[in-house]
């Protein structure tokens, strides 16, 4: 990663909010915007402009903005200092299906230029619905506002969805490429921005005790948890398009696992770690029709009680059909077919309303060859464990057996602790801090490229075919379980999903 080069640097730039009225503009990106100016983190210049349909002026977006903010809880001292920051506010009405938005956007980033100092730096967000990526960045093409000149940059960042199977991942593509080339594109897997996600990176490569344990000789096999408690909210209609597979697997868990299982990379930079992340997905074992029904559970939640409360079931939810059939848990076996990990099963399960908000990667050891010691001194042997907590309470566990301290001589599996929040005073940036920074500082290390995203989805299009023609059938478990009993059996007979 380029910051370990030493300081980088946030570009002057006009950071243009492709649906700036809309919920993650207001919720993530505007108090991260807060945050980084009360970390001295925003660039000298910046311009923030606002577009979306809803009618208001530039000083109505600029309350709207610190409102946000306000809203958001944060920090008094970062309210102040992003107050104070001499910020450009400007806001553009207009749809985005129409070219006349994109000719009053040109006249306003011109007038950025002129008065505010931005120095044709661009920085676009697509903040807005998945169905107008393709339209807006057409209509900045149109426009001539993709092109970079000499000395300045015009970057695009893309949230997630990216496409919804493989072909409109790559047609997708296509459509972008069109207008912007892949070096000013940023898809955005928020997932990737979190510290922990990142340190897996540090603990593999720049340790030598365990990365001579990270292979097949060692690991028995791995486990991939991404847990939510939470139901659907208010998502009822975008889920019931999406399911676990689409909102979590193919994106999030195809990424930490990438990170899990690489190689090498040649440097701590975009393109070597990106090289590596793609390699291994390419080595993952596509899904065949015969195999399919026996590595994969499909769950769906019913009611049930979470933390003493009863919740309803997927199918009360708001925005989801009474008989719907889109999965809220899952639980895949996935193989990698190379030298470091032929015959380790990668256990990944994932889920809605389940009783605990957890995610992490547990790399499960072979037993010992031999115990040489009688049964009556093994209180309890479990395998070695190495677990890497990603979310909450970021950390590091590795469990291993220790002598029971007295006499008679007696063995029990104890764990090695290591707490971020314990161990470091500073708090991590936001992902959504760290995304705003990175791009407009240039650093594309945490974002996806266009052949990872094509490479995730090739994994999971035969999951979403099969789904689709109802070849895997769906489970049902209560709310606050950690999903349908069939997952158990995706184990081998003596193992079991590790308890988070
Ligand atoms: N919300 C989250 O926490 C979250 C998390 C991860 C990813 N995402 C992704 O982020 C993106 C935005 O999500 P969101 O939840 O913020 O959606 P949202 O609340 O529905 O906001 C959509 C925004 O786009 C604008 N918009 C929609 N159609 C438009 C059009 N034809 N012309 C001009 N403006 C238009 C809307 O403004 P007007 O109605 O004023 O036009 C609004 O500002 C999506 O891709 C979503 O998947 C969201």
């Amino acid at each position: 990663m380029s910051d370990i080069e030493g300081e980088r640097v946030a570009l002057s730039a006009a950071l243009v909010v492709f649906g700036a009225t809309g919920d993650l503009a207001h919720r993530k990106l505007y108090p991260a915007l807060a945050s980084l100016a009360g970390r001295h983190q925003l660039p000298r210049r910046l311009a923030l402009v606002g577009v979306a349909r809803t009618e208001m002026d530039d000083e109505d977006f600029r309350e709207e903005v610190h409102k946000a903010v306000v809203q958001a809880g944060k920090d008094p001292a970062e309210q102040q200092a992003f107050e104070n920051l001499d910020v450009c506010f400007r806001y553009v009405a207009g749809s985005f299906d129409d070219p006349a938005t994109f000719d009053r956007l040109a006249t306003v980033l011109h007038e950025c230029d002129e008065h505010h100092g931005v120095e044709g730096n661009r920085l676009y967000y697509l903040a807005t619905v998945p169905q107008m990526f393709v339209a807006v960045a057409h209509g900045l093409g149109t426009v001539g506002l993709t092109r970079e000149k000499p000395g300045t940059f015009v970057r695009i960042i893309i949230e997630k969805p990216f496409g919804h199977d493989l072909q409109s991942a790559r047609e997708l593509n296509d459509k972008l490429h069109e207008v912007f080339d892949e070096h000013q594109i940023y898809r955005i897997d928020h997932y990737l921005a979190k510290e922990t996600v990142q340190n897996i990176l540090a603990l593999r490569f720049t340790n030598s005790i365990f990365e001579p344990l990270w292979n097949r000789r060692y690991v028995d096999h791995v486990q991939i948890t991404v847990a939510e408690k939470l139901g659907v909210e208010h998502r009822g209609s975008f889920y019931e398009q999406a399911g676990a597979l689409r909102d979590i697997v193919q994106n999030h868990v195809m990424q930490v696992l990438a990170l899990t299982a690489m190689e090498p990379p040649a440097s701590f930079h975009a393109d070597p770690i990106r090289d590596e992340k793609v390699k291994v997905l390419r080595s993952v074992r596509p899904f065949d029709d015969e195999t399919l029904p026996e590595r994969v559970v499909r769950g769906q939640y019913t009611a049930g009680v979470i933390d003493g409360e009863e919740v309803p079931g997927y199918r009360e939810e708001e925005g989801v059909s009474p008989a719907s059939k889109t999965e809220t848990f899952l639980a895949l076996e996935f193989e990698i077919d190379n030298w470091r990990w032929a015959g380790v099963p990668f256990y990944v399960r994932t889920g809605k309303r389940l009783p605990k908000r957890v995610t992490e990667v547990v790399l499960r050891y072979k037993q010992v060859p031999f115990l040489p010691l009688p049964r009556t001194a093994i209180d309890s042997v479990e395998p070695n464990e190495m677990v890497l907590r990603i979310q909450p309470d970021e950390g590091i566990e590795l469990w291993f057996a220790v002598k029971v301290p007295g006499s008679p001589f007696r063995v029990r599996t104890q764990k090695l602790d290591f707490s971020y929040s314990r161990a470091f005073a500073e708090q991590p940036p936001e992902a959504y801090e760290r995304v705003l920074f990175d791009a407009l500082a240039g650093d594309p290390t945490l974002f996806i490229r266009e052949d990872e995203v094509e490479q995730a989805w090739r994994i999971v299009q035969p999951l979403i075919d099969a789904f689709r023609e109802g070849r895997v059938p769906l489970s049902f478990y209560p709310a606050g379980s950690w999903g349908p009993r069939e997952a158990d059996a995706l184990l081998s007979s003596d193992d079991t999903w590790r308890n988070p």
